[in-house]
């Protein structure tokens, strides 16, 4: 919780402490990591009774004090720290030194949240530090603390209470400085389809940045990075986890000083940013997320995944088991008429799925992505019935309907753009970019924003619609930084207007696929696309990177067609389930083209997913690190009574070594039952090799062959023992892995991007 003792002052969590000391004008970061306990500041400051050659002295009466040697929660500008700073301004009469003076501390009941942004609730307590210049130029900046899940918030606000305008040309929302620089950055870069992948380097002298300048979160880099000692794994040693609870252009910085300190800083995208203050207006700045945990980096997830189910995701959905839902996107494009989505919903009723998701192309002249963005009234020769009307038929079958759309664009050939040229993003003089065939709608104007809000409030209100898939497909071009900051506010004020009246509908938030996958979205949409890509082998990378900052409960993930649309690779069907299931899982491919005895595995993924979602979503989730390429996440239930384990193999070796799968979050003296889901093996994937295993002498490529592989399947033999979780924390062993040897049912029969579901169950006491 948060003291405040004279000239310094404690933010504490359960695990973490935040510590800050007051010296003359300046606040100090005493330090930041695990809490520590302390009588007075005395232990935490740094001295600095020497100064060095080439110091600028901050103030002649505290010489030698510099600013270039502190850890500064704020720096005064052009006064000695040569790092990156929170704020860049041009201060009234051209000047760009500003000398920020600490005023006073307030402790605030709460959290205090920012105006026209979304961010965290529910925080225990705020402390707010005030700062001003000679000339009026105030700045507060807020840390709340949510001490549950040792999660500090940082924010700043800027008021102009000089007599002239103010040039606001950086405003990030924090600074941090930690003493040290033994630390690896992870940062989570990527592109459309693959999505943050981790990348790792170790901090050296100098800074690195990194960041989005499309006008959202982005793709290219998340804002969400870590930086970790060294030694750190997934269960011990230092981590650090930083975002932002914002869905625009972003930047992050980690600047090592020629002293070795580390500075952070983060926040609203600096570059081509100019916001001019005038007298008496202020300027916030997102809020920033901070955690720490000694667990390593599943200890920090942990974290950040409880922060985001209790403190981010709120209204209905919040906390509650997600719908199985079946999407036709991959499965007709733009080509389907009522018929055949019934059909598809039928099927999708069949395997046990509560939601059929209507995408693209159900409106205006909608054939493909070239024409009819924007025009939100439904196509009757696709649908002659309208929407209620199918929506009905869908609730009959016992499903839920949704609905996709893509408010923020608009084809040139349409109907909207041709009423409203003037509406789209662009700058005088210049052409207007595009992007997938459509203009970008300009949700700056209010004009722009009451439209969107009348025409699809009214149409979530014709049709018992249940869920929206709430799609951006493209890049901001052509604009100001300012501008496309205005454009996500724009964009909030859009989604307030339209779902907090309509809080029985489930948002899940896409932008080709996971181009805005971050907490600001979080606040509206309880679920996000993570990526176009559902190549299960591609998703263990995108959902692994995810899960360091976001848990299960919000990452939609669906089992699709093999072979993938984007990367043509086979995968076995027990893997695209496999994987889909750490996340919410649905379908989205033809149920058509499954065989009938895919159709029967799919119906059993369905039902164990439904009774184990809520682990799956809602457990304790962990990460493995794994040789060969092998990837294992783990869910262990929130009251400990079972956990669900994938296993995944990217290649098969010849001749493979016996295995053993780690466990954690177990209870050492209970007893658990260890079971395995063995995933449906087909037939054909032995090839000759058949003619051994039966007593008929079949051609691997024969019909009956090809018959039998449509109806029935291979499966290795379930697991299924009991062991205490003492045991099964030294390792869990498998059966041994196939190696052409010969076949028994006991052995594991993978081949390449094979997994295994292990389900285990607390059964009681060990002795
Ligand atoms: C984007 C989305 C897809 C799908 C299409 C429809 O690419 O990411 O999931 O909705 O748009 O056009």
């Amino acid at each position: 919780m948060i003291t405040v003792n004279g000239d310094w002052f404690a933010l504490e969590t359960a695990n973490t402490g935040y510590y800050l000391g007051v010296r003359g004008g300046l606040v100090e970061n005493l330090h930041y990591g695990a809490r520590v306990r302390v009588e007075n500041s005395v232990p935490l400051r740094e001295k600095t009774d020497i100064g060095y050659g080439g110091d600028v002295v901050y103030r002649a009466e505290s010489a030698p004090l510099s600013l270039e040697h502190l850890c500064l929660e704020l720096s005064p500008l052009q006064k000695g720290d040569y790092r990156a700073q929170s704020l860049s301004l041009v201060m009234p009469g051209g000047a760009r030194t500003a000398d920020f003076s600490f005023v006073c501390a307030r402790r605030l009941e709460g959290s205090v949240p920012p105006e026209g942004m979304p961010a965290a609730r529910g925080g225990a307590e705020t402390l707010a530090l005030d700062f001003s210049t000679p000339e009026g130029v105030a700045v507060t900046l807020f840390y709340t603390v949510y001490p549950d899940c040792d999660v500090i918030t940082r924010r700043l606000c800027i008021k102009n209470g000089a007599d002239a305008p103010v040039t606001l040309e950086k405003a990030l929302s924090y600074q941090l400085d930690l003493p040290g620089c033994d630390y690896v950055l992870s940062t989570f870069p990527g592109a459309w389809a693959r999505e943050r992948h981790e990348a790792c380097v170790p901090l050296t002298p100098g800074a690195h940045v990194f960041g989005s300048t499309t006008g959202a979160s982005s793709a290219f880099c998340n804002p969400f990075f870590m930086l970790c000692a060294p030694d750190a794994t997934e269960f011990n040693g230092d981590a650090y986890g930083f975002n932002l609870v914002y869905s625009g252009s972003h930047m992050g910085c980690v600047e090592v000083s020629p002293w070795g300190k580390t500075r952070v800083a983060a926040g609203i995208q600096p570059e081509g940013f100019a916001w001019t203050l005038a007298p008496g207006e202020r300027f916030e700045t997102p809020e920033a997320v901070l955690t720490f945990s000694r667990a390593g980096k599943n200890g920090m997830s942990a974290n950040l995944h409880a922060f985001v189910q209790e403190h981010i995701v709120r209204g209905k959905w919040a906390k509650k088991d997600r719908p199985v839902l079946l999407n036709n996107w991959e499965a007709t494009y733009f080509d389907f008429n009522e018929r055949k989505l019934l059909s598809l919903a039928k099927d999708a009723a069949k395997l046990g799925a509560e939601l059929f998701v209507l995408d693209d192309g159900w409106f205006g002249a909608r054939d493909n992505d070239a024409k009819g963005l924007g025009d939100y009234t439904v196509n009757r020769k696709k649908l002659p019935g309208g929407l209620a009307s199918l929506a009905e038929k869908v609730h009959a079958l016992g499903l839920l309907f949704g609905l996709w759309f893509e408010p923020e664009m608009v084809n040139a050939d349409s109907g909207l753009f041709r009423a409203h040229p003037d509406w789209i993003v662009q700058t005088p003089g210049n052409v207007p970019a595009t992007g997938r065939n459509q203009y970008v709608l300009d949700l700056c104007r209010a004009e722009v924003q009451d439209y969107l809000i009348g025409q699809l409030s009214a149409l979530l209100d014709s049709a018992p619609i249940r869920y929206i898939k709430w799609d951006m497909n493209r890049h901001l071009a052509g604009v100001s930084g300012a501008f496309a900051h205005r454009y996500i506010l724009g964009l909030y004020e859009v989604l307030h207007r339209i779902f907090d009246a309509r809080p029985d509908i489930l948002l899940e938030s896409c932008s080709s696929g996971g181009n805005r996958f971050d907490l600001g979205m979080l606040c509206f949409s309880p679920q996000i696309w993570c990526s176009d890509d559902t190549d299960p082998i591609e998703r263990l990378d995108i959902q692994k990177g995810l899960s360091y900052l976001y848990p299960l409960s919000a990452m939609g993930a669906h089992v699709s067609a093999s072979p993938h649309s984007q990367t043509l690779r086979r995968t076995p069907f027990g893997t695209r389930f496999a994987v889909s299931c750490f996340g919410c899982l649905g379908y989205e491919l033809d149920l058509r083209e499954l065989t009938p005895a895919e159709l029967r595995e799919a119906k059993r993924q369905v039902e164990f997913y439904k009774k184990h979602r809520m682990t799956l979503q809602y457990g304790r989730f962990y990460r493995f690190t794994l040789p060969e390429g092998r990837e294992a996440f783990s869910c262990v239930a929130r009251d400990g009574a079972e956990a669900v384990t994938g296993h995944f193999r990217r290649l098969v070796h010849a001749a493979p070594a016996f295995e053993k799968l780690p466990a954690a979050g177990l209870e050492r003296d209970a007893l658990y039952e260890v079971g395995s889901l063995p995933p449906l093996l087909r037939i054909s994937d032995f090839g000759a090799l058949i003619k051994h295993a039966l007593p008929l002498k079949l051609r691997a490529d024969g019909a009956i062959m090809r018959r039998a592989d449509r109806l029935a399947g291979l499966r290795q033999a379930a697991e299924k023992y009991r062991a205490s979780g003492a045991a099964l924390l030294d390792g869990i062993r498998l059966q041994n892995l196939f190696s052409g040897t010969g076949y028994d049912k006991a052995l594991r029969l993978p081949g390449d991007f094979g997994s295994e579901i292990y389900l285990i169950t607390r059964v009681g006491k060990a002795k």
